[in-house]
């Protein structure tokens, strides 16, 4: 028998009502019991970077985040960033820049690269780097990382 407890929350648009152990963290919930595995577990201690989704709109580590912390929380994943087939502009700009290698780390990437933009933190390659320090990529893409987050921002599509 193990206790659980109610949470209602929605992701990428879609509201679940579920019944989850006390100890499920955020990155657990969603890739086993929401089957989001897009989302990925590198380190599962808040060292890589590999978990990143926004929730209420703000970049976080799944990894370290208590499902039933978020309660009511409105969180978008790697999935939930393309429309239909339409990929999302950084999505499109990880392509065109060869952001990745091995892909492990992109969705995290690609999720921080986003709150970077709209936290006003990628006025300078330097400024994006820093702000991209909580996302490891062990291929070395980083010059190509801050190449497709600095061209997305100077684009100023909405995003
Ligand atoms: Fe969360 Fe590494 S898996 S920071």
């Amino acid at each position: 028998y193990l206790e659980t407890v109610p949470l209602s929350i929605e992701v990428n648009g879609t509201k679940h009502n579920l019944n989850i152990e006390p100890r499920t963290t955020l990155l657990d919930l969603l890739r086993e019991q929401l089957q989001l595995t897009g989302t990925k577990k590198g380190c599962d201690h808040g060292q890589c970077g590999a978990c990143t989704v926004h929730v209420n709109g703000t970049r976080i580590l799944s990894c370290l985040s208590l499902a039933s912390m978020q309660q009511n929380a409105q969180v978008t994943t790697i999935e939930g960033l393309s429309k239909g087939k339409k990929l999302h502009p950084m999505q499109e700009a990880f392509i065109k820049h060869d952001g990745f290698q091995c892909g492990y780390c992109t969705p995290g990437q690609i999720m921080s690269g986003i709150a970077c933009i709209k936290e006003g933190h990628a006025n300078s390659r330097e400024e994006i780097s820093e702000y991209m320090s909580g996302n490891i990529c062990r291929c070395g893409a980083y010059h190509n990382i801050v190449d497709a987050i600095t061209e997305v921002k100077e684009g100023g599509k909405k995003i």
